[in-house]
């Protein structure tokens, strides 16, 4: 898979993560949803990072033709999905992330896994299952050339929602910056 560049939002524009201060006059944005960038600047990165409502961490990208937007840290362990590859598998699109390999679906962030059949039976068979909706997906839409996200505020908890905390990013940071021994 080709790799892409991955842009933060300090790198991509000054602009603010709130709805835009102009938004077009006719077929504006939803009241909730956050601009994120000129779809022109996402098309080229192929991925990006953005920190919305000051708090949360989302990862656009933007693949054959589609955008998409999704909890930027994978559910599993945190792992930075912005490094992932996006592959096909059972004829779904996932991103694979970097750390332990798991695939998540980029549509609806189902965690996909090889199941065996029956273990006693050789040569095994496996087939793709999925776990279930793990990463929390968050709505994009486009509005005359502008990117906006509008989180996912399902209440239902989505086991990417853990590392979205201010306790595990105050954890994290911590530990990016603690002097090595
Ligand atoms: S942190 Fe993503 S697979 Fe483990």
């Amino acid at each position: 898979m080709k790799k892409t560049d991955v842009r933060s939002d300090q790198e991509m524009s000054s602009e603010e993560d709130t709805p835009s201060s102009s938004p077009p006059p006719s077929s504006s944005p939803a009241p909730a949803s956050h601009l994120i960038g000129s779809k022109e600047d996402i098309v080229k990165a192929g991925r990006l990072i953005k920190t919305v409502n000051g708090c949360r961490e989302i990862l656009v990208l933007y693949h054959q033709g589609t955008l998409h937007a999704m909890d930027m840290r994978c559910y599993h362990a945190g792992g930075p999905l912005q490094h992932g590859d996006i592959e096909e598998f059972n004829g779904r699109l996932c991103i694979v992330c970097p750390w332990h390999k798991y695939k998540i679906t980029l549509a609806e962030g189902e965690g996909l896994y090889q199941a065996v059949d029956d273990p006693t039976v050789k040569p095994l068979r496996t087939h793709w299952r999925s776990k279930g909706v793990k990463q929390r997906i968050h709505k994009v839409t486009e509005v005359k050339g502008s990117v906006y996200v509008t989180l996912n505020d399902c209440s239902e908890a989505i086991e990417s929602d853990v590392y979205q905390t201010e306790r595990y990013r105050t954890g994290s940071i911590q530990a990016q910056t603690k002097p090595k021994p």
